[in-house]
């Protein structure tokens, strides 16, 4: 094991990026209480013991309705930097060096808060981050697919002054019920103005909308697809197409996508040749971050480290930096590798 350290400290230090992160998922339920306080809200919990022991999802649906409720306390710019910025040193203390993390407008415009209030707060996080921390960041621009298409488009309008604060665009939230094909036009609005695109597809709905977000949308990498397993002819587009597919262990988890971390599906994903990234998807709600995320994973389903790397290499190598930003995190990836 590498570096004179103990495996855990291998797998932290490992030079990696997160491609799915929801930056609201990553409220810790402390600042979530301080940033009400100083907002003068309510929290529906007395304290921060109280609502961590809230933190407990059947589905999908039932996550979704306390995480809405703990964006409600985000108010001011100060309060999507304090969030931001506070995500962006915990995942380069866990050797993130690339972070493409999502945020969701309508869970903001819809309480009245603007546009400039959340993209300046976060955006200058992302500056702050890599001065202080040396982690490299971007922002995507989530769609929440319970809502109507026109609203997304009208978001994805609302947006356009902040484009260049921008990497991309993607779709969450509900997803049975809510396939890709609605939102088929503002994915090709976002294409015409040069932004990436993503979506989550295979979660808790079937492959067929992981083939939606694909054809439909466009889409470049998949977050979760964990249920493409499914559909053989899926499998092998994807293996074929290497296309990226953002998986969450600990989400699926606490989720009900699969029982126990020792059920996951990932060396079946690896073993069919999918490219693979470990994330943490909303870690203050999911009892990790990605660092965890590999450590745990990788021990409740005895992956070799060379694995490991693998998937620490397939993360860098689905970002959407430039080719020669990318080299340069796979070097230190290599020479990681080399020193251990
Ligand atoms: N929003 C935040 N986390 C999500 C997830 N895991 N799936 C869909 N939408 C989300
Ligand atoms: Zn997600």
């Amino acid at each position: 094991m590498g570096n004179g350290t103990t495996p855990y400290d291998f797998l932290r230090g490992l030079p990696k990026a997160e491609l799915h992160v929801h930056i609201e998922g990553t409220l810790e339920p402390e600042l979530m209480f301080e940033i009400a306080e100083r907002n003068e809200l309510a929290i529906p919990h007395r304290n921060v013991a109280e609502l961590r022991a809230a933190y407990e999802f059947a589905n999908l649906q039932e996550f979704l309705d306390i995480y809405y409720e703990g964006a409600a306390v985000l108010q001011t710019e100060r309060d999507f930097y304090d969030m931001t910025l506070d995500y962006l040193q915990r995942a380069a203390g866990d050797g993130v060096r690339r972070a493409e993390m999502f945020f969701d407008p309508q869970t903001h415009t819809e309480r009245d808060i603007p546009f400039a209030v959340f993209m300046e707060g976060m955006h200058a996080a992302t500056i702050t981050g890599a001065r202080e921390f040396g982690i490299s960041s971007g922002l995507i621009l989530c769609f929440l697919r319970h809502l109507p298409p026109e609203s997304a488009m009208a978001t994805f309008e609302a947006s356009l002054p902040y484009r260049d604060m921008i990497i991309g665009v993607g779709l969450d939230s509900s997803e049975v019920g809510f396939p890709p094909t609605l939102f088929t036009d503002v994915y090709a609005r976002a294409a015409s103005e040069g932004l990436h695109r993503v979506a989550h597809a295979g979660e808790e709905g079937p492959p067929q909308y992981v083939w939606g977000a694909l054809d439909a949308l466009g889409a470049e990498r998949i977050d979760h697809g964990v249920r493409s397993l499914e559909d053989p002819s899926l499998v092998a587009r994807l293996a074929e197409e290497q296309v990226p597919l953002t998986v969450c262990p600990f989400s699926n988890v606490r989720l009900g996508g699969v029982a126990r971390l020792e059920d996951h599906v990932l060396p079946r994903m690896l073993d069919a040749a999918l490219n693979v990234s470990i994330n943490s998807d909303d870690p203050a709600y999911f009892g990790g971050y990605v660092g965890d995320n590999y450590i745990d994973t990788q021990k409740a389903l005895s992956l070799s480290d060379e694995a490991m790397v693998t998937i620490a290499r397939n993360s860098i190598e689905a970002t959407f930096l430039d080719k020669a930003d990318k080299q340069v995190l796979l070097a230190e990836l290599d020479d990681y590798i080399a020193a251990g």
